[in-house]
């Protein structure tokens, strides 16, 4: 796909009559409505904006002409993928052997890892990146320093600097760039970590079709979706730095989990172990209509069926024993082998693409700022998931919720995914490790481990111990954060 991208600085500008036969064929020289008032720096911008669509896709896309799926009998004929179970259950190695190959894959500095966080977290409420959000119990660490905290750590424990390649969008690119510089980084190095901006797709009018324009001299553009990371990290020089560096494999994660198991060695080994070139990490769905994709096999292929484009009845059923038929929830945890992200960026997977009905501001045919109330516009995203019918050798490794999602989504008030449920999680998870180890903690207690201090209950036993007093001497009745 070629989506409308960010900076155009080297493109060559189209004249006014070039633009004009360049859109009349797609009925969009509304877009030229406004050209003679521009300056000659507005509308070299517009002519870079216009450029840069393919509006031929664009057409195929508003005529609703591409492919559509019947998600409802997808959802019938599918199968469960094969499915490794937190337990090792499921694969023909041992979960030692698999934090053994993962931790090698660490130590020679093999991976690298990607955040995407070019969402604008509207349903939070919050109107900064979401990664800057307070979300630590105790700590009020923000989402970011959870992430940089867990890379710090492996970095000490496996002897490396594991990268952190972070998209951002327009939306949250700047405040991103401007909150790691004035924070040092979070403890990262600086050349640790690289702040990218994704791609945009043009939002059009959902009577029309009309492409939107945000004001008299900019196409109205919204993200790409995280299917542009692959692009982004193509365009940005991203796949070309981690080659030299002799990255191999690549952890993406999103911004809203704080529990996630970032450079998590057992994740890794299995990826490894199992020879496959794109593996996701799931949870046992909570209830049939939890928010999150349904990871399922279909014709042979794994596929993840997005819980919007799911039919409930579909998200309800069950087999024999009574349990949930498609119970595989996505977490957004996937591991992806270079080798394979770079075949799919020369085949330019054609990934298919989602639209959503949105409200976008623009202006109006007299230049006058159109502040919707209700959704007027259809934006069109990609999935970075739907490359997983493409590799080879997939698999699906099973995580306890408790242990490794605590989605920070809504604001608090509602009943699923908030701030609070989540720094419940974290204290809830942290107070078993501590009891694990033989802690006394009062249950009204917060505790908060930061990975620093301990990235597991093998190393916090070990940690507590050198406080000279064993772990079963020892009782926690005020809120607590260890780091
Ligand atoms: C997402 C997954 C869902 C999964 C759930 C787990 C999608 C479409 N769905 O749902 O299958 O079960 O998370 O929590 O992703 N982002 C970008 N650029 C974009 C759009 C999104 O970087 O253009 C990032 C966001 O910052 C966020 C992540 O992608 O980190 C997920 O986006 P969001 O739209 O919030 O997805 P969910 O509906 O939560």
């Amino acid at each position: 796909m070629s989506a409308a991208q960010p900076s155009a600085q080297n493109q060559s500008v189209l004249s006014f009559d070039e633009l004009k036969s360049r859109l009349e064929p797609f009925q969009q020289t509304q877009l030229l409505r406004f050209w003679d008032s521009l300056d000659s720096n507005q509308q070299t911008h517009l002519s870079q904006q216009i450029a840069q669509v393919d509006f031929a896709q664009l057409k195929t896309l508003v005529e609703g002409n591409d492919k559509s799926v019947d998600f409802g009998e997808l959802a019938a004929r599918a199968a469960m993928p094969q499915a490794v179970a937190s337990d090792g259950s499921g694969c023909d190695w041992t979960l030692e052997q698999a934090q053994q190959r993962g931790e090698e894959a660490l130590r020679s500095g093999e991976i690298a890892t990607v955040l995407v966080a070019g969402g604008q977290g509207t349903r939070l409420g919050f109107d900064q990146p979401k990664g800057m959000f307070p979300v630590g119990p105790v700590s009020e660490r923000t989402l970011f320093q959870f992430f940089a905290d867990r890379l710090i750590a492996a970095g000490e424990k496996y002897g490396v600097d594991v990268p952190l390649y972070l998209m951002t969008s327009e939306a949250t690119h700047e405040d991103t760039r401007r909150y790691f510089e004035k924070n040092d980084y979070l403890g990262l190095k600086p050349e640790q970590v690289t702040i990218f901006q994704q791609g945009t797709m043009p939002a059009v009018d959902a009577a029309t079709g009309d492409v939107l324009m945000a004001d008299k001299g900019s196409l109205a553009l919204s993200p790409d979706g995280h299917g542009g990371t692959l692009r982004a990290l193509s365009r940005n020089g991203c796949m070309d730095e981690m080659r030299k560096n002799g990255r191999k494999h690549l952890f993406y994660f999103q911004v809203d989990n704080p529990l996630v198991g970032l450079c998590d060695p057992v994740f890794i080994g299995h990826h490894l172990l199992a020879c496959s070139e794109m593996t996701t990490q799931v949870i046992r769905k909570r209830y049939p209509t939890e928010k999150v994709g349904n990871v399922v096999e279909i014709d042979g292929q794994t596929q993840i069926i997005e819980y919007s484009d799911l039919p409930d009845s579909a998200a309800e059923m069950t087999n024999s024993d009574g349990s949930l038929k498609l119970w595989a929830g996505n977490i957004a945890v996937h591991l992806f082998d270079l080798d394979f992200l770079e075949r799919m960026l020369q085949l330019d997977a054609s990934l298919p693409i989602h639209r959503a009905s949105k409200k976008v501001p623009h202006v109006d045919a007299e230049g006058q700022q159109v502040k919707p109330d209700s959704p007027n516009a259809t934006k069109f995203e990609q999935f970075i998931f739907d490359l997983l019918p493409h590799a080879k050798n997939t698999i699906v490794c099973e995580a306890n919720p408790a242990d490794a999602f605590a989605p920070v989504k809504n604001a608090n008030g509602a009943a699923t995914d908030t701030p609070e449920l989540a720094r419940q999680a974290i204290c809830d998870l942290h107070r078993r490790w501590l009891r694990s180890c033989g802690v006394t903690v009062d249950d009204s207690v917060k505790v908060e481990i930061n990975p620093r201090f301990a990235m597991d209950p093998a190393e916090l036993s070990e940690k507590l111990g050198e406080s000279g007093q064993t772990a079963a001497e020892q009782t926690i009745s005020t809120d607590q954060y260890f780091c």
